[in-house]
């Protein structure tokens, strides 16, 4: 059994689609046994709730602190870790301790749109602003630094000038729950 820990910061949609993928799919050899956010705030807790997952509120300086986190994973017996919508730099010792076993999803084709202070609705808007002629999401492994990493899947969509960041974000939303699971669960088995 394969079992993941999501990171969330906030609404939790693609952490939902997520556990819904794998519960219909995948059960037998892939669990999702907890959520860890960043913000007691986040809609992820009620969503989480729903799913019966146990979801833990950890501080920043919980978050940075090797002897708080660590063995919170090992507890739930985690094998590798999901950043979805999660918004924190990831602290060297977590890489270190899942060496290539950690996945993020970006609404944008990086290396364009990316690095601090590109996330959500920033990035659309940039995009949008650009007059870009399209946009995706970008699926990767996660290194010392924001949004870096081998990157193992993207996924296109066309941008008109006709589009507003909410029909951007819309685009790139519906990419992330068509594609994002299936990366996952391909990237589990080895074959991306
Ligand atoms: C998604 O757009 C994802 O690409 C980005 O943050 C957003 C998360 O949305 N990393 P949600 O919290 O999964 O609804």
């Amino acid at each position: 059994m394969t079992r993941l820990a999501i990171f969330v910061s906030g609404n939790g949609s693609n952490m939902e689609n997520i556990v819904h993928y794998i519960r219909d799919k995948y059960s037998h050899s892939i669990e999702v046994s907890c959520i860890i956010s960043d913000n007691k705030e986040a809609y992820a807790f009620v969503r989480a709730a729903s799913l019966s997952i146990p979801c833990v509120h950890l501080r920043k300086e919980e978050l940075v602190s090797p002897s708080v986190l660590l063995p919170l994973l090992s507890q739930y017996k985690v094998d590798r870790i999901i950043l979805a919508g999660y918004l924190r730099l990831i602290s060297s010792f977590l890489i270190d301790a899942y060496p290539n076993k950690i996945l993020n999803i970006h609404p944008a084709l990086l290396p364009k749109y990316g690095g601090r202070g590109m996330y959500g609705m920033h990035v659309h808007k940039a995009v949008c602003e650009a007059g870009e002629k399209e946009t995706g999401i970008t699926i990767h492994e996660i290194d010392a630094e924001y949004d870096k990493g081998k990157i193992i899947f993207q996924a296109t969509t066309t941008v008109s000038s006709l589009d507003t960041p909410d029909t951007i974000a819309e685009k790139v939303h519906s990419l992330e729950y068509q594609y994002f699971p299936r990366v996952i669960v391909q990237w589990i088995q080895g074959k991306l």
